[in-house]
């Protein structure tokens, strides 16, 4: 990826803001009784009333305007009219397109009380999103960032997902290099000054291998434990400065 500009910065952080704006407002409405379909029309109609697209719609055939990826999805779950139970955790994934720049961001969100073991692994994936952003800084390498989030999540006795992870952002959606959740340190890619990266590490309750369920008419594909345990995912935009990084998402 070649840096960023000045002023395409700027349109970065604001869409980047838009994002984090948006995850903030829907999950006012993350409740038992909604469905993950009414979710999606609320980030539609945010979106577009602050002059941006939900960058999933139509992205690849992927049918809707956000990810919603309940318990035992891993991620691109896709709305529809199920209603969200006491009990589920929902990842809900928002990427904002505006003046050509994408803001990727998501979350998981507990559906009224859940159970302590859902509660531990959401607060392990959060945590395990926050260690690998410490890593990252200029000519650091995206192994320095998948060894990181592996050495905290399987300390706590939970399991990062390798397949998936996170990608360069920017003018495109998703662009090298691939963020892995385990590596080596001082191995991948080198992390360039002044480009963007996703850090999403998705981590799930036990080791079974993960399935791929197609989506109709999409090349994107649905992913979820296979033995139906829970998983839980958070990611932010990170810009790589000339010192260190910034959360471009935070919500603050
Ligand atoms: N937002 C997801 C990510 O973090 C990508 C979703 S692509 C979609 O990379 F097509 F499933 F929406
Ligand atoms: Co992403
Ligand atoms: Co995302």
């Amino acid at each position: 990826m070649t840096p960023i500009q000045a002023n395409d910065l700027r349109l970065m952080e604001q869409v980047c803001r838009l994002a984090a704006d948006t995850l903030v407002h829907v999950a006012r409405f993350v409740k038992p009784g909604v469905t993950t379909n009414e979710l999606d029309q609320i980030v539609y109609d945010f979106t577009l009333s602050h002059e941006a697209m939900p960058a999933p719609l139509n992205y690849n055939g992927f049918p809707k305007s956000i990810c919603t990826s309940v318990n035992s999805c891993i991620c691109h779950g896709v709305p529809d009219d199920q209603p969200l139970y006491e009990g589920d955790i929902v990842n809900v994934d928002v990427t904002s397109f505006k003046n050509g720049f994408f803001g990727d961001t998501s979350a998981t969100y507990f559906v009224g009380e859940v159970s302590p073991k859902a509660k531990l692994l959401t607060e392990v994936a959060e945590q395990a999103m926050i260690k690998g952003i410490e890593e990252v800084k200029p000519f650091g390498t995206t192994g320095d960032i998948g060894f990181a989030i592996n050495k905290f999540v399987t300390k706590k006795g939970f399991y990062p997902v390798r397949e998936i992870g996170g990608h360069g952002i920017g003018r495109k959606f998703h662009t090298d290099p691939f963020v892995p959740s385990y590596g080596k340190k001082g191995r991948g890619e080198k992390l360039r000054p002044f480009t963007c990266i996703t850090v999403e590490p998705m981590i799930n309750e036990t080791a079974a291998p993960i399935k791929e369920i197609s989506i109709p008419n999409s090349s994107v594909k649905v992913y979820a434990t296979g033995d139906g345990t829970l998983s839980a995912q958070f990611e932010h935009t990170i810009l790589i400065t000339d010192k260190g990084y910034e959360i471009l998402t935070r919500r603050d």
